[in-house]
């Protein structure tokens, strides 16, 4: 990293960046890049390689949004095999001089997606600009084949300039790939707007329940996130059939094909008799009005999560958070000092969790208030912009 940097001209101020998102789906990645580009101080644009909600999202906060899509390599998955690849290649080459010829304009090329990374950094002899590349993964086989590592391990190499990471364990994935030094790997953390989240409801926790359509009088839990197996969706649903009393509702919906999940989550609800207790509320605009309304989030990764923003969210709206001790949720969350963290996979030890944060309420409270102080703090949207501010600025000197 950082071996081929390209300079910027003499005298420049904030440099204007071109953006490059694979997705146009709203996963974390992407929300996480709506702060930056809709504020950034200098000319911006966000190149898209596929359409959906993100695009209008981006678009309401004014930012300009480009569209360069082929659904071939769109298709290509996490895990895919070399015939995928082969099979894209005229797609990837046409995507990769795209990129480069809209690069052309800016100063930096900002990649915020693994696709974006390869896409964005094959083409950088065409386009010669600086690379930051935002890593929002745990870069392991858990998560991906082996091409995909070695693509990602010389890509990263070779090509990029600046890479940042969204935490500490995804941070030590790349240094673990690459045998590159920790510290040309900065970590940011997300930041989250706590006016939006302590704003969205003072109105009372029934009327708001009614309004969203949830059941008014019971002990509620909330899990929120794209419904996906490494989410961990059915450890949640296992946890509600140990747990008579509890109601659960999912947020979110399966953003890149999960549609089988989907179908198995129905089929284990009704095999273990706890379907009238389930709600599929389905993908949801307004995260901080469905925070409120539960007792406590849950977040159920069995994989370790990179990151995990719905955390975050969760602690700002105010609700005691329990969630899987793993990955970058340990640099969030403090075992019964601002949450509860249980083992991945483990449906006995959550279901404990809920029981106890429910016969304690002071307790959950606790938790919640220093949780509320702990993201304040540490995970503000203004500290996030600021630190990724100076990352860009420092890459670009
Ligand atoms: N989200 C949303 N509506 C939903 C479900 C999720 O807006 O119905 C948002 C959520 O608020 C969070 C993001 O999607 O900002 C998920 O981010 P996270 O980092 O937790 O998980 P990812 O899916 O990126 O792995
Ligand atoms: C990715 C990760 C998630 C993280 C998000 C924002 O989508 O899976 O853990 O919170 O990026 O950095």
């Amino acid at each position: 990293m950082g071996r081929q940097a390209a300079s910027l001209p003499a005298g420049a101020g904030t440099p204007s960046v071109l953006f490059v998102d694979q997705s146009g789906q709203l996963g974390g990645a992407e929300v996480c890049l709506l702060p930056l580009a809709a504020t950034w101080a200098a000319r911006r644009e966000v190149l898209l390689l596929s359409d959906g909600p993100f695009r209008a999202r981006l678009e309401s906060l004014d930012v300009p949004v480009r569209l360069a899509c082929d659904a071939r390599v769109s298709g290509i998955k996490k895990q895919a095999a070399r015939l995928s690849w082969l099979m894209a290649l005229p797609g990837i080459v046409r995507q990769v001089r795209t990129i480069a010829t809209h690069a052309e304009s800016f100063d930096v090329l900002f990649l915020n997606t693994q696709k974006a990374l390869v896409l964005g950094a094959l083409g950088k002899p065409l386009h010669r600009k600086r690379i930051i590349w935002h890593l929002h993964d745990i870069v392991s086989g858990d998560h991906f084949g082996p091409l995909q590592r070695f693509i990602v391990k010389w890509l990263a190499r070779y090509a990029v300039d600046q890479v940042v990471a969204n935490s500490h364990a995804s941070a030590a994935s790349l240094v673990a790939l690459t045998g590159c030094e920790p510290a040309d790997v900065p970590v940011v953390h997300n930041g989250v707007d706590l006016d939006e989240f302590s704003r969205a409801d003072n109105d009372d926790r029934g009327a708001l329940r009614r309004r969203l359509g949830l059941p008014e009088h019971v002990y509620l839990a909330g899990l929120f996130g794209r419904l996906a197996p490494w989410k961990g969706q059915h450890i949640a649903v296992d946890a509600l059939a140990r747990l008579p009393g509890l109601h659960l509702v999912l947020v979110g919906s399966a953003l890149f094909g999960e549609q089988a999940y989907v179908e198995s989550l129905r089929e284990q609800a009704a095999r273990l008799g706890v379907a009238d207790r389930l709600i599929f509320a389905g993908f949801r605009d307004d995260m901080p009005a469905w925070m409120k309304a539960v007792d406590v989030i849950l977040h159920t990764s069995t994989e370790p999560e990179p990151f995990g923003r719905v955390i975050i969210e969760g602690m700002a709206a105010g609700r005691p958070v329990i969630a899987t001790s793993a990955g970058g949720v340990r640099e969030i969350v403090r075992h019964r000092k601002n949450g509860w963290l249980v083992a991945p996979g483990d449906a006995e030890a959550l279901a404990e969790a809920i029981e106890t944060l429910h016969a304690m309420p002071e307790f959950a409270q606790q938790l919640a208030a220093q949780a509320l102080v702990d993201v304040k703090q540490h995970f503000s949207v203004d500290v996030y912009l600021e630190q990724m501010t100076q990352t860009i600025a420092d890459a670009t000197r």
